[in-house]
């Protein structure tokens, strides 16, 4: 039995930058996944091998995929080794299938040579999608400036379509109790998030995480906008860029008259503590809660609730932690 939460590793691929005679043409970051109940079952774990290893590599920009599964014994059935193995009577589970059911079949390369070559190609090749909404930078301690840019689209846009096919399985992954969204659905706005790197005379973008919005009916003729998936990869985690994009978001619906209301659906305890910071500190400079003490009232809490596009709950929440702070 191989759980596959530890032998499943993904990994972002991107040229050898700056090294002409490096032996490698491609280097890479990795990370692993935190669920894989939705490819493997409840269980997480697959049957019949012996030193498992699924590495899923993507081109860091354009993600596209190479999957590879490689493992030191298979159990065979009815082979004599095979006789202390715990597989299933069946035989070992079909690794690839399993994974194939989930990844977009003609975007896999099934030669990594071929892969090397599409990570070179792509870096030179690959745009973001969509309308550029929003740009930012960072200070790096290893790179000096580095520069992010954050795209707005839809699945009006054909391509972003197929590009989306290929990044929906992180949220599997990473975000617990997710599953697909409904793709001919075009009433969708999906954020992405890119890194910007300028090389030697070229720009390659590399993909940081993205959002996935829904606008609902808000009674009589508005919207509310419903955060369905909200996702920054591992290793760009805890530097801000979820914060960026929240707020970006944040922004569009505070200058959109179509919107009263932005959602989230069953944030996670990290999203949530994110969206607290946010929301707290956009609500301090714009001194929503100057001469605010308690109680409350009811019409006080719905005039801010209406002004700031908040749900009744979430700005609860804010005047809560606001007149805690003021607690001496
Ligand atoms: N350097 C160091 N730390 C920083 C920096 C920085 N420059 N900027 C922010 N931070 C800290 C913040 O203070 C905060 O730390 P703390 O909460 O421990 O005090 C932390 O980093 C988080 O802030 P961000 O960096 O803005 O958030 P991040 O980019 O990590 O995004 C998120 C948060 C979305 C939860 C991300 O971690 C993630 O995708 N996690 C996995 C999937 C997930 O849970 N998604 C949300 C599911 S809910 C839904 O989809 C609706």
């Amino acid at each position: 039995i191989s759980k596959t939460t530890a032998c499943m590793e993904l990994r972002l691929v991107q040229p050898q930058l700056g090294h002409p005679d490096a032996s490698e043409p491609v280097s890479y970051t990795a990370f692993e996944p935190t669920f894989t109940y939705p490819i493997f079952g409840e269980q997480e774990v697959v049957f019949g091998y012996k030193g498992l290893s699924i590495k899923i590599s993507y081109t860091s920009g354009s993600l596209r995929i190479y999957p590879c599964i490689d493992y030191k014994q298979k159990y065979e059935p009815g082979s004599s080794s095979s006789a202390t193995t715990t597989a299933t009577p069946e035989g070992p589970d079909d690794v690839s299938n399993m994974l194939l059911d989930f990844l977009p079949k003609q975007d896999c390369f099934s030669n990594y040579d071929e892969f090397v070559r599409a990570v070179q190609e792509d870096a030179e090749s690959f745009r973001p999608i969509g309308e550029k909404i929003h740009e930012y930078s960072r200070e790096s301690s290893e790179s000096g400036e580095e520069h992010f840019e954050i795209y707005r689209t839809s699945f009006i846009n054909e391509k972003f379509k197929k590009y989306h096919r290929r990044m929906q399985f992180f949220v599997l992954l990473l975000i617990e109790g997710s599953s697909y969204i409904e793709e001919n659905d075009e009433k969708w706005e999906i954020y992405t998030v890119y890194k910007r790197q300028n090389t030697g005379g070229s720009t390659i973008y590399h993909f940081v995480g993205y959002c996935t919005t829904y606008p609902f009916f808000y009674w009589p003729e508005c919207t509310r906008l419903r955060i369905s998936q909200f996702l920054i990869l591992p290793p760009y985690q805890k530097e801000g860029h979820g914060s960026e994009l929240y707020q970006t978001i944040y922004s569009t619906c505070m200058s959109r008259n179509d919107v009263k209301e932005l959602t989230v659906e069953d944030p996670s305890e990290d999203f949530a503590d994110m969206r607290d910071r946010n929301d707290m500190r956009y609500l301090n400079t714009h001194n929503a809660f100057d001469k605010l003490v308690a109680p409350v009232s009811r019409k006080t809490m719905k005039e801010l609730r209406q002004k700031f596009k908040l749900t009744d709950r979430q700005m609860q929440r804010c005047i809560e932690m606001y007149l805690l702070s003021r607690v001496n």
